[in-house]
């Protein structure tokens, strides 16, 4: 595991965006495993202006979303696919028909599973994932006690992580209780893995995930396991590592 502790936020999202670009560059046909949350903004706003700058292209490109809200439309204000169309799906040449996102209107939702699942395997894989981190040491929607060996799957959120979501909907009442995610099995196949963390609400959990004992209780602490880990954390999130 890799471990780049960044000054602060603006670093950490230009520290993360240069690695993406050169991913990108190296393999223009480049599988991404993207996150939403507050943590990513900065990066995904530094890859927008590189492709405006014409220093990257995702026109090959294809995206997976790890996680979406259950239920939720695709259209509704926050739910995570508007998210990423605003922050950089319509920003950047990426194709409509390679993007890959969970549907939060899915009837079935173990065939919704089931289809994501197969289609990421139709790709062979993620070549590159990024992901952020809860305050609980939650990936992707992965919560506390989740198996490592689970694939695409509906969970249940926890009051935690619904309170932390609160702020982008307003109301804790107006927060989706479920949510469809990549498993942690699915996120363990990716060949790399850029785990970012920003902030002393993250301090926590950081240094679980990271000097921990590699435990359900931490989803984050599975990483330990994947060969290929870069985290970047700003000084913020990094104090508990020492
Ligand atoms: C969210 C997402 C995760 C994200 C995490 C941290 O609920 N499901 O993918 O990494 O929680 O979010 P933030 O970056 O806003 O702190």
């Amino acid at each position: 595991m890799k471990l780049e502790i960044v000054p602060d936020y603006a670093e950490l999202s230009r520290r993360a965006a240069e690695i993406v670009i050169a991913e990108c560059r190296k393999r223009p046909q480049i599988v991404l495993g993207l996150a939403t949350g507050a943590t990513p903004i900065g990066m995904y706003r530094q890859l927008v202006q590189a492709y405006q700058r014409g220093r990257v292209s995702f026109l090959r490109a294809t995206t997976f979303n790890l996680d979406e809200y259950y239920p939720i439309a695709p259209d509704h204000p926050h739910s995570f696919r508007r998210f990423m169309h605003q922050q950089l799906f319509d920003q950047v040449d990426l194709a409509a028909e390679r993007i890959h996102f969970l549907r939060g209107t899915a009837a079935d939702v173990e065939r919704e599973c089931s289809r994501y699942e197969a289609e990421l395997e139709a790709v062979g894989g993620i070549d590159l994932q990024v992901l952020g981190i809860g305050e609980n040491g939650h990936i992707g929607f992965n919560e506390p006690g989740t198996p490592f060996h689970l694939k695409t799957h509906k969970v249940a959120l926890t009051e935690q992580t619904m309170r932390a979501n609160a702020r982008f909907f307003g109301s804790l009442a107006d927060v989706p209780r479920h949510a469809l995610t990549m498993g942690i099995c699915s996120i363990m196949r990716s060949r790399k893995i850029l785990l970012l963390a920003s902030g002393e609400k993250k301090a926590d959990a950081l240094a679980a995930a990271l000097l921990g004992p590699v435990t359900e209780a931490v989803p984050a602490s599975v990483l330990q396991l994947h060969p290929d880990v870069t985290v970047i954390a700003d000084k913020a999130a990094a104090q508990r590592l020492a």
